[in-house]
């Protein structure tokens, strides 16, 4: 283990992280630190308990102080920001995450970002939480112009009907896609799983990437056709329901208005943009590796819409 490049990965705890160190454990070429608010908690011990190639580091990614103790040594970082309301929260992480990579100069980091959507919309959208990772990555090309870094960037996951996006089961079994767009919206999905090989893939060959943006993303399809796929799959009757402004504002009420606001102005960029905005190439993590459809996820998961 000890000739093993050692690899650190924010928030080993959750879903593009867990994801990371499942994939890398399984290369059996790295060394792995995971990184959490708490390496004694029981999802921390769980990770840890993987294989003998992870060792969990408690890290507060807000501290640069922790942050220089956890990444020391790595020859990668897999780095993600947690969205605050308060902008300067989540953009003061990265920021501290490429500075503190660049001055131990740890040859690779992987940046989990998003696009500018205030900019890409000529301000008509304010989507906080993309736009701010969007900030970050503008920061680090300015302020660490040498700094390798590899931008992944996650479509909206498959993972979120299972728990924020839950659909509705009518008292006939029906299953409810509800979100505020239109039937024929194309929707950017992709398996949060799907982070750990991509990762994996980037890691393979780090150099050809460098500066490169790999969106985590295996289709392109329209809202309408969610609920198709999905009962094709299932056998269940489904459909996908548009909501208005208000119908969601309802469905959403128990959020602070900040975040209802990101999250509906987040569905009218895809609306009219996509995920990734009109002119990128949106396949660029599909040429990499094998990424799960819609269809392939609810094969692999076996969830039946609750
Ligand atoms: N949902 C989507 O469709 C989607 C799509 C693209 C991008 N994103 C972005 O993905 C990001 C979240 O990533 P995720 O979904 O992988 O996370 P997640 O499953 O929500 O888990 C959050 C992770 O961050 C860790 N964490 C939280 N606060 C921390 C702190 N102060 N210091 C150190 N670690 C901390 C948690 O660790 P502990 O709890 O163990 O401390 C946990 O591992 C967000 O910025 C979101 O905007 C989401």
């Amino acid at each position: 283990m000890a000739n093993k490049r050692l690899v650190t990965v924010i928030g080993a705890t959750g879903a593009q992280g867990g994801a990371v160190v499942q994939s890398l454990i399984q290369t059996g070429k790295y060394q792995i630190r995971g990184l959490t608010r708490d390496a004694k908690s029981e999802k921390a011990l769980s990770v840890a308990k993987l294989s003998d190639q992870v060792e969990m580091a408690t890290c507060d990614i807000n501290k640069r102080e922790d942050l220089e103790r956890a990444f020391k040594d790595s020859w990668a970082v897999y780095a993600l920001t947690n969205f605050s309301i308060q902008p300067e929260v989540e953009i003061q992480q990265g920021k501290l995450m490429a500075d503190v990579t660049d001055s131990l100069k740890i040859p690779y980091l992987i940046f989990s970002t998003l696009e500018n959507v205030d900019k890409l919309s000529n301000g008509q959208l304010n989507v906080p939480h993309f736009t701010q990772k969007a900030l970050i990555r503008d920061y680090i090309k300015e302020k660490h112009p040498n700094l390798k870094v590899i931008y992944v960037q996650s479509a909206f996951y498959m993972q979120n009907w299972q728990n924020r996006s839950k659909p509705q089961k009518l008292p006939d079994g029906t299953i409810v896609f509800a979100s505020p767009l239109d039937q024929k919206a194309t929707l950017h999905i992709g398996d949060a799983d799907d982070t750990g090989p991509i990762v994996r893939e980037i890691l393979e060959n780090p150099e050809k990437l460098v500066g490169q943006d790999i969106c985590i993303c295996s289709e392109e399809i329209c809202f309408e056709d969610i609920s198709k796929v999905f009962t094709k799959v299932t056998g269940i009757p489904s459909i996908s329901k548009t909501l208005t402004e208000e119908e969601f504002r309802g469905t959403t009420s128990f959020l602070p208005k900040l975040i209802q606001d990101d999250l509906f102005y987040m569905y009218k960029w895809f609306e009219q943009y996509g995920c990734f905005g009109k002119h990128k190439d949106w396949t660029t993590g599909k040429q990499l590796t094998h990424l799960n459809t819609f269809e392939d996820w609810l094969k692999k998961t076996g969830w039946k819409g609750q």
